[in-house]
């Protein structure tokens, strides 16, 4: 699925980001808990082990709980990563996060001075939310501000922690489809910049096969439909998503299903395991050295011209 959705700004930002790291005492990283591997930032996964850092899995309130259990689990395998699930009790999850930053806080620094905690997070993971909750007032979106030009501002907790807010990003290049369909589903992506059919058609395979009660439940039988076409077609029936002549409208049921799936109507649904990811980093590599291979076969071919 191609997806065009990078402007310039992000790339810019994420080098931002790599600068100001060195100067950064902990990391508090948004996750989304519904695909918690898929919405981690790839420089941040490099730099994790050297920063102690805070895995917020947000959103929990719509992700399959087991699977978030066990999500958290993997991280914490990491001797520097901490976990928390966290939903819409925004008192609840101010607190745990900073209960969890004093924790974390090198015993080097206490007392000495304030610590310095960089929260990052992709576009629409819910990191406004929580900065709000954190500071307890409405603070700027950083990034979305034109007044705000470096991309980056301070905004002081208390005398303890001061947050280092960077905008929303997303990566230049997303190696592994999944994620990119993942992200898409979540509304990380904008909805201009993806094919909403394709990613319903992904969607509607992905519960056939994982959350088959939610397709039964969702179409009101007990039968399933034999494939993703089915699934649309019958949800397009359901929900009188038709065009003229009753032909079920693809289009527009591709929105309602992905809009269902956001808002939680679809039931707590997870995109990923973390038994999905060895496989899928296992064939990103090999696609990879494809690619390689035909790189280097063009210039060699080129060569010989
Ligand atoms: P961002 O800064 O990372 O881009 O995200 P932001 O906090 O603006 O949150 C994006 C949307 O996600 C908001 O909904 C917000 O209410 C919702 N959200 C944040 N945290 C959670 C959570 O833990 N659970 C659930 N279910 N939703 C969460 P919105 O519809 O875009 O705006 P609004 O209804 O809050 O005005």
């Amino acid at each position: 699925m191609p997806i065009h959705w990078y402007p310039g700004h992000m790339n810019k930002a994420s080098h931002e980001m790599k600068s100001v790291l060195k100067d950064v005492d902990l990391i508090i990283e948004l996750l989304d808990a519904r695909l918690p591997f898929s919405s981690q930032n790839p420089t941040i996964k490099e730099l994790s082990t050297t920063k102690p850092c805070i895995k917020v899995l947000s959103k929990s309130d719509l992700a399959d709980p087991a699977l978030t259990r066990d999500w958290q689990a993997h991280f914490e395998q990491e001797e520097s990563v901490k976990t928390l699930a966290t939903n819409l009790d925004i008192k609840h999850k101010a607190e745990s996060v900073l209960h969890l930053c004093q924790k974390l806080s090198p015993k080097t620094l206490r007392s000495t001075r304030t610590m310095i905690a960089m929260i990052t997070g992709i576009p629409n993971v819910g990191k406004s939310t929580l900065i709000n909750a954190l500071a307890g007032r409405k603070v700027a979106k950083t990034g979305n501000e034109p007044a705000i030009t470096k991309g980056q501002q301070r905004i002081k907790i208390n005398e303890e922690v001061t947050l280092l807010d960077t905008p929303g990003i997303l990566w230049p290049k997303i190696h592994n489809e999944n994620s990119g369909y993942r992200l898409a589903i979540s509304g990380a992506i904008k909805d201009t910049a993806m094919n909403v059919e394709d990613v319903a058609f992904y969607l509607s395979g992905y519960l056939l096969k994982q959350y088959p009660e939610c397709v039964n439940q969702l179409l009101d039988t007990k039968t399933l439909p034999n494939d993703d076409l089915a699934l649309l077609e019958a949800l397009g029936r359901k929900r009188g998503c038709l065009r003229r002549g009753g032909q079920v409208d693809l289009e527009k049921v591709s929105s309602v299903l992905v809009n269902e799936f956001r808002t939680g109507k679809l039931g707590r649904i997870s995109l990923e395991t973390p038994r999905m990811i060895p496989a899928e980093e296992a064939q990103v590599e090999q696609l990879k050295e494809e690619k390689k291979r035909r790189d280097e076969l063009r210039k060699a071919k080129r060569k010989k011209k």
